[in-house]
Formats: structure tokens, C-alpha cells, sequence
């Protein structure tokens, strides 16, 4: 009887947690430490710094530094992002060097005397341009928890950037694709007026001399002198508000992680001005009652439960969330289990539920969307899980020559006009509006996970919009669907975001019988809209503490470490 009983209890513990370590590695495997980003020159520095004493916020600082060299697409030191960290005490935190308005930007700076947004004016060229903060945070994180001195980290990238980068196929694809906009932009004469084919290689002399003064001056080499003298008179001179005393002005801000359980784990990811951090506490805790394993990866049930979750919470999404300085965010109410339950009560696996009877205009997205995400786990247990942005591919595609960057199009993140959607179809409300000084939400989403009070995985990736859906999606794969970290990045995804109605598939990873069984139940089916959904760069731990990566095929992407 006792040894009946014994077994019960075994096979109980058994089907009640999950088995990832059935799952076998098919990413690259490393035993000590692992940085998986964009480009491979990154992940290679980054990997470098972590072999020469430094940990994970050094190589933070050398990845992210190194992706503007290597990936102007979205690497930049003329944007901003967000990073989560977990130490090896379990200690976490979260930075905020999201761009910000500068002081001269009001609510209605984007309309015309008519009240409609004038094209363009927030996407394109100077008037596009938040303050950047991408240095400002590399310089707090370095300063807070950096180990290393700063010349050890920055002298590897100032020569990257003198030696220059090879340019990729996908790269030369970009920069052919974007350079009529460059000229429009900048004029003829800039650097990438140039058409680059593959295998080229591309210096950056004037970038490298950037690099240089923040090393020897730290956080002010770029935010007060003469860097920030000649990006406020370049941005001036395109018709943008950008000032010395904006750049002066601007701090990142150290602020706290949204935190919150799913089933066995603990979800670590970013709060406000990020939306990713509460949107996706939402979708799992909506979720969460379900025995999701059981539908299948990718299965009609799985696509449809998902997808009633992230409708209900993108609809939140627009409405409450903005800069935390600026509105007060309710989220007692936002993350009370009652709230959420009561917002899934009309759920049903039998049909669609209609976003709204608000008819709304067909969305238009001309901007290709690009990020970048890295994932970091050093030698001693830290993690940390950075995104980074120019907003579009190569932001607004003004390029400060002297300076030998891009600035971003992060103004596009607020909301220009309530109920007028922005590039990724986002519709906005009062809590995104403009103001002087105040910071555009965001939906990146850098993500680390915990299960059984250990690192489980470091996760995060590009796609504005999909961020959130798609860090949440290789969550479950992994998790609930026992895919491999690079299974589950290279898994197809699929999106919905409340407005426009629809759900987006990525295109072939579907079968025509699930979106058939979709389509009956009242969805509205969009397999043009991309023909990716992200570029997830991710690490998973191993029970025996090896590190696998998933380093997204999408782009060039790559996991190094040793
Ligand atoms: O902060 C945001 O949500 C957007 N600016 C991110 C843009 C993005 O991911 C574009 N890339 N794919």
C-alpha cells in the first residue's frame, strides 16, 4: 500500500513538472558563458571581454558598443533600449536608456493646422529624433557593476571600427533596399549614398574618433562638447528640436523589473516605459489556468488561446501605458488575478472574440522593422538581457557624418494623434502622448527567466509591435512545447495585437488546416503583413549549467562563447 502510494507521488511529481532536459541541445552548447546577438563580431567581443575577467555588464557595454559599429541598421549610439539583469545572487534590476522628447516637443507637434498627422514628420529625417541614450547607459551600467576599465573594453571596438566590417548578403540587400531614402535624408555625399555590395568592407574612421572621446570622457565626451555641439547643430539643420542643453539633460534610469510567476517559473522583464514587461504578465497570467502543453505547439488551441490573451492585453496595452514619470500607470488593477480572470470570462475555444466595433483604416507599414536583441550569461551565473533600438531600419536615416552614426526615429513610438495608429499599427491613447522630456512606450521586451529559483533562460528580440507575442511564444516553447532554445527560436510565430484584428502569421509555418479552422472561427487571417516576426537571440541553461544558444536564422545572427 505505502509502496503504491510512493508511486503515486512519484508519477504525480513527475507529470506536474516539466522535463526540459528531455530536450536536447540543438544550438551551439558552451560550458561557462555565451553571448548571442546580431552580428557575429559582437557576439565575438562581447565573448572576449567575458575570457579577459570581465562579466556580464562588461560585455553588455562591449556587445552593445560593438553592434553600433558592426550593425548601423539597429545598432546605434543615436538611439536608446532597455536591459534586465540577474546576478548570480539572484539579485535583478532593469535600465531605462530609452530616448526621450526634447524640451521644445509638445503634444500636437506632428499635425497640421487641420488636426491630421503630417506623413513622415515623425519617422523620417531630424524631426524624427528623440534624445538618445544608448551611451548613457552603457556608461551607468559600466559604472555601476563594470569590473573591467573602460579602454580595456572599448579598444577591441574603436579598432573594429577603424578595420571596418565586411558586408553581409542580407546587409548589402538593407542598405541597396534604404539608400534612395539616405540620399533624400542626407544628400549625396554622405557615406551611404554609396552603393555597398556583399563582401565589401566598410570603415568607420569618423565613428572610431566618437568612440574615442567617450572613452577618455565617459558619459560626457557624448552628451556635453563637442559631440553633442555638432549632433544638435546636424539634427537643427534637418528641422529637428534637438538641443545641447536636451542632450546635457539626458540620464538613464535604473528602474525596477515587472516580476510575476507562470506555473514553475519566474518571468523577469521590462517595465514601463516599456509595455513588454506588463503586456506579457498579462497574456501568461491569462493563460496561465490552461493545461497549454497538452494543445501542441502551434496547435488550433494553442494559436487561439494565445491570441484571445494578447488581444485583451494589447488593448490595455494602448490605453494605460506610457512613460511611468509622466502617467500613473494602474497596476494593481492591470496585474490583479481577479482583473485578468474576469477579462478572459468571455473567452470561448469555440469562436473569435471582435476586437472592437470601432472601424478602423488599413494599415499602412512602410518601414522595414529592426532592433536588435543580445542575450548574456558570463562565467559566474550574471545574465543580462539588452534590447536596442534606431526605431526603423537605420532609424530616420539621418546619418551625422562627422559623428559617423545614425539617429533614431523613436518619436514615432508616441502616439501623434489619439486613435491614429503609428508605424506598426499601434493605436495610442493619452497616457503616449507627446511631451517636453517625457519617453515614447516601447514594446521591447528583454526578458530573463528563472525556474526553480535558478537561470533558466536570458531572451529577447527585435519587431516592434511582435516583440512581446514573440518573447512570449519562445517562453512557451521552450517551456510548456520542450523545444530546444534554438527550436524554439527558429519555431514559427504568429501575432495579434488587438488592432488591426487580425492575426499575422508568419508565412509557410502554418498548415492550411489550422488557418482554415481559424478562419471558421471568425479570425482574420494575414500572412502578407511580414515575412518575419522577430529575431530572437536567446540562451537556455542546461541542468548541468552549460549554456545553449538559439541564435536566430532569420538574420545574421550568432551565439559564441566557450
Ligand atoms: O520601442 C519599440 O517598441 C520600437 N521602437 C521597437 C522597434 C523595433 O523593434 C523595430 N524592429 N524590428
Amino acid at each position: 500500500m505505502r509502496k503504491l502510494l510512493y508511486v503515486f507521488i512519484v508519477v504525480l511529481i513527475f507529470t506536474n513538472c516539466k522535463q526540459e532536459e528531455a530536450t536536447v541541445p540543438t544550438g551551439l552548447v558552451t560550458e561557462k558563458a555565451m553571448v548571442v546577438s546580431a552580428r557575429e563580431e559582437a557576439s565575438k567581443i562581447g565573448t572576449e571581454i567575458i575570457k579577459k575577467g570581465g562579466n556580464a555588464f562588461d560585455a553588455m557595454v562591449a556587445t552593445e558598443l560593438s553592434l553600433a559599429v558592426a550593425y548601423p541598421f539597429a545598432g546605434n549610439l543615436g538611439g536608446g533600449g532597455f536591459m534586465v539583469y540577474r546576478k548570480n545572487n539572484g539579485e535583478v534590476g532593469a535600465l531605462d536608456y530609452r530616448e526621450k522628447a526634447p524640451l521644445a516637443a509638445h503634444k500636437d507637434m506632428y499635425l497640421d493646422s487641420l488636426g491630421n498627422v503630417i506623413p513622415k514628420m515623425s519617422t523620417s529625417g531630424g524631426t524624427a529624433s528623440g534624445v538618445p541614450g544608448t551611451v548613457a547607459g552603457v556608461m551607468a551600467v559600466h559604472e555601476k557593476f563594470g569590473k573591467l576599465p573602460l579602454n580595456d573594453i572599448m579598444e577591441p571596438i574603436i579598432a573594429l571600427a577603424k578595420k571596418g566590417v565586411v558586408v553581409t548578403k542580407k546587409q548589402a540587400k538593407r542598405l541597396k533596399g534604404t539608400r534612395n531614402r539616405f540620399i533624400e535624408v542626407n544628400g549625396e555625399s554622405t557615406k551611404f549614398g554609396q552603393l555597398f555590395k556583399e563582401g565589401d568592407t566598410i570603415k568607420y574612421p569618423e565613428l572610431a574618433k566618437t568612440l574615442e572621446i567617450i572613452m577618455t570622457e565617459g558619459k560626457d565626451g557624448f552628451y556635453k562638447g563637442e559631440v553633442a555641439q555638432k549632433l544638435a547643430t546636424y539634427i537643427q539643420e534637418h528641422g529637428g528640436l534637438i538641443t545641447e542643453e536636451d542632450m546635457a539633460k539626458y540620464e538613464a534610469k535604473w528602474r525596477d523589473p515587472i516580476v510575476f510567476d507562470y506555473k514553475e517559473l519566474k518571468i523577469i522583464s521590462m517595465s514601463p516605459p516599456s509595455s513588454g514587461g506588463v503586456t506579457m504578465n498579462q497574456i501568461f497570467k491569462m493563460m496561465e489556468p490552461y493545461d497549454v502543453a497538452k494543445f501542441g505547439h502551434n496547435s488550433a488551441q494553442t494559436v487561439h488561446l494565445f491570441t484571445e490573451a494578447s488581444r485583451r492585453a494589447y488593448a490595455d496595452r494602448n490605453y494605460y501605458l506610457g512613460d511611468p514619470d509622466f502617467v500613473d500607470i494602474p497596476y494593481d488593477m492591470l496585474l490583479n488575478d481577479k482583473y485578468l480572470k474576469d477579462r478572459m470570462s468571455n473567452f470561448s475555444f469555440d469562436k473569435a472574440t471582435l476586437s472592437s466595433e470601432v472601424s478602423h483604416g488599413d494599415v499602412q507599414i512602410y518601414e522595414s522593422m529592426e532592433t536588435t536583441h543580445y542575450s548574456i550569461v558570463d562565467n559566474e551565473g550574471n545574465a543580462v538581457s539588452a534590447t536596442t533600438t534606431l526605431n526603423g531600419g537605420y532609424g530616420s536615416k539621418l546619418y551625422i557624418e562627422e559623428l559617423g552614426f545614425f539617429m533614431n526615429n523613436e518619436m514615432d513610438d508616441f502616439s501623434s494623434k489619439p486613435g491614429v495608429s503609428n508605424m506598426f499599427g499601434l493605436i495610442g491613447a493619452e497616457a503616449n502622448s507627446i511631451a517636453p522630456e517625457k519617453r515614447m512606450l516601447s514594446s521591447m521586451s528583454p526578458t530573463i527567466v528563472e525556474k526553480d529559483d535558478k537561470l533558466y533562460m536570458v531572451v529577447g528580440t527585435p519587431g516592434g509591435s511582435t516583440i512581446i507575442t514573440a518573447v512570449a511564444q519562445t517562453i512557451l516553447d521552450v517551456y510548456e512545447f520542450n523545444l530546444s532554445m534554438q527550436d524554439a527560436v527558429n519555431a514559427p510565430r504568429f501575432h495579434h495585437q488587438w488592432l488591426p484584428d487580425q492575426i499575422i502569421f508568419e508565412p509557410d509555418g502554418f498548415s492550411s488546416d489550422l488557418i482554415e479552422g481559424l478562419k471558421s472561427k471568425g479570425y482574420i487571417i494575414n500572412e502578407k503583413r511580414t515575412p518575419i516576426i522577430g529575431k530572437v537571440d536567446a540562451i537556455r541553461v542546461l541542468s548541468n549549467g552549460h549554456l545553449e544558444g538559439g541564435a536566430d536564422k532569420r538574420g545574421d545572427d550568432s551565439a559564441f562563447g566557450f
